[in-house]
């Protein structure tokens, strides 16, 4: 297994000392951390004036694979009672319209770098049965690019379309660009036609290759080769579509002996092709990383952001290098908690079609963690433009289906706050918070804050972490410039037991409550955190 052996590589790379070890990697924090405070009391500045950038939309992303129960009996299941007449489970399509999912990363992942796009498009009875070597599982094919788009629009998201960089050519990029994006009268876009699709698709964001610094992923290459092979296909495909947005594979993780050289290596062959580098992140409480320690894990976090801060300096460094005029931004397109179904059989589909595989269960601190990890990607706004919380739906995933119906794991909230009330711009929040000291890391706040507010209507929203898994924290909000309105919500995800998660028969073990409003006194608003918490609350304006 592809996975399987990713995970083999990386802790022999680690054994051999050629990794930076999450250990290594994690050190200095200097860049975020926020002005000490010594007292209890964290202070939260916010100041209207003081904004990082307007909030693209596409930062709360997620990412569909045909893997696993993802895509069959996740998203589509003709044989359900729970579907539509093309097969679409309307529970679940319900579910992420409601939840406003802006884009969506699709086919894989490790699939797509052995995917035949033509094997899932043209009449459903003439499609393959076919064995996918990246989680050795059969891929009937009778979900394909058309089926894609067309659950796409219903449930109101646009596609981040991945392509085959491993055994697929530029060739064959160009020619789903074709299939995709042009109306009519060549070979590609007629074939389109005869599938009775008469509208082209117009995919604006495209994926060039998955993973492709990683010795598990299917035609897995070097950086050089891989750099002069996106070039290829970019040029290619923009022969077809000059409009397209491309991002190149960045490397997988930072525990790669590669991270960072990769992706210089790659720019250097095609910054001025491509508009965007990807990154990918998955965090574990285990013992390699976190020595199963929850406090060093809800503090991880702030080592993605140390990874986003690497990535980009390489970017402008190559930008320097080529005198370029342009500035990429990054896709960080795969991105969540991940380490429980991580080995063995969650692994590897034995050749059967729709097999259980990565199916994480999420608990309380997991949920908490992926608030932090919203928070970052909130003040990385100014270059991620593109993130996707790996995946959506049964893989690693916020949904969880059955025959009968589904239920929010534990992470399904703050990816679902961040959806609902980050809009605008993000705010340039100056938090002084008391600290804890975390091996490796050194001095962690207590506090994780980001906030937005949106210029259309005022609206201001906080985002709040307590890191602290003992006690409550009082937070100072002081408005610098102006004063918010009334609260129009204020939300809470937190528990007594780290460890405690959903499930069909507990759906609502970890679910929100409301939190208590802020009391507000000569211009600043008090308010307590409890232990262990994830906050979100927003004002009018
Ligand atoms: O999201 C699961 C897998 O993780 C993806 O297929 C791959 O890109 C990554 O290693």
């Amino acid at each position: 297994m592809f996975s399987d052996k990713r995970r083999h590589f990386l802790k022999q790379a680690a054994t051999a000392g050629i990794a930076c070890s999450a250990n290594s990697f994690l050190s200095p924090f200097a860049f975020a951390q926020p002005p000490a405070n010594s007292g209890d009391v964290a202070r939260i500045y916010v100041d209207s004036r003081r904004t990082i950038a307007p909030l693209d939309r596409n930062l709360f992303g997620s990412f569909l694979e045909h893997l696993g129960r993802a895509i069959y009996q996740g998203i589509y299941d003709p044989g359900s009672s729970l579907s539509d007449a093309t097969g679409f489970r309307k529970d679940v399509m319900e579910e992420v319209r409601r939840l406003g999912v802006p884009i969506i990363r699709y086919p894989g992942g490790n699939f797509v770098s052995g995917y035949n796009w033509l094997d899932g498009v043209g009449p459903k009875k003439d499609r393959p049965r076919v064995l996918d070597r990246a989680w050795n599982s059969i891929d009937t094919n009778q979900f394909g690019t058309n089926e894609f788009m067309a659950w796409s629009k219903i449930v109101g998201s646009r596609p981040l379309m991945g392509l085959n960089l491993g055994t697929g050519s530029a060739e064959k990029a160009a020619a789903l660009v074709e299939y995709c994006n042009v109306e009519k009268g060549t070979k590609w876009s007629e074939l389109r036609r005869t599938h009775g699709v008469e509208q082209p698709h117009k995919v604006e964001h495209w994926c060039l290759g998955n993973e492709m610094d990683g010795p598990w992923q299917i035609g897995h290459m070097t950086a050089t080769e891989y750099g002069m092979k996106a070039q290829d296909a970019a040029r290619q495909m923009r022969a077809v579509d000059p409009s397209l947005k491309l991002i190149a594979c960045g490397s997988s993780g930072p525990g790669m002996p590669t991270y960072l050289e990769w992706d210089r290596e790659v720019l250097e062959q095609c910054y001025e092709y491509v508009d965007a580098l990807s990154l990918h992140r998955y965090i574990g409480n285990t013992q390699e990383e976190t020595g199963k320690d929850s406090a060093k894990f809800l503090a991880m976090n702030l080592s993605m952001e140390q990874q986003i801060a690497e990535t980009l300096a390489v970017c402008d460094l190559v930008r320097g290098h080529k005198r370029s005029a342009k500035k990429l931004w990054l896709s960080f397109d795969e991105w969540n908690v991940w380490y429980r179904a991580r080995n063995g059989d969650a692994l590897n589909g034995h050749e059967k079609e729709a097999p259980h595989l990565l199916e994480e269960v999420y608990n309380l601190e997991d949920a908490l963690l992926v608030g932090g990890i919203v928070n970052t990607l909130m003040r990385n706004a100014d270059r991620i433009k593109i993130a996707c919380l790996a995946q959506l739906v049964n893989v690693i995933a916020p949904l969880v289906t059955n025959a009968n119906g589904l239920f929010r794991q534990t992470i399904f909230y703050p990816y679902s706050w961040a959806l609902q009330w980050a809009r605008g711009n993000v705010l340039n929040v100056l938090v002084e918070s008391p600290t804890y000291e975390v091996s490796e890391m050194g001095q962690v706040p207590y506090i994780d804050v980001a906030g937005t507010l949106s210029p259309e209507d005022g609206k201001l929203s906080l985002f709040i972490l307590n890191r602290d898994l003992n006690k409550a924290h009082t937070i100072e909000i002081n408005w610098q410039d102006r004063s918010p309105g009334g609260v129009l919500s204020s939300t809470v995800l937190t528990g007594g037991d780290l460890k405690a998660f959903n499930s069909f028969e507990a759906p609502q073990r970890v679910a929100p409550q409301s939190a208590d409003k802020p009391s507000t006194s000569g211009g600043r608003m008090k308010l307590e955190l409890p232990a262990r918490s994830y906050t979100a609350i927003q004002w009018s304006a």
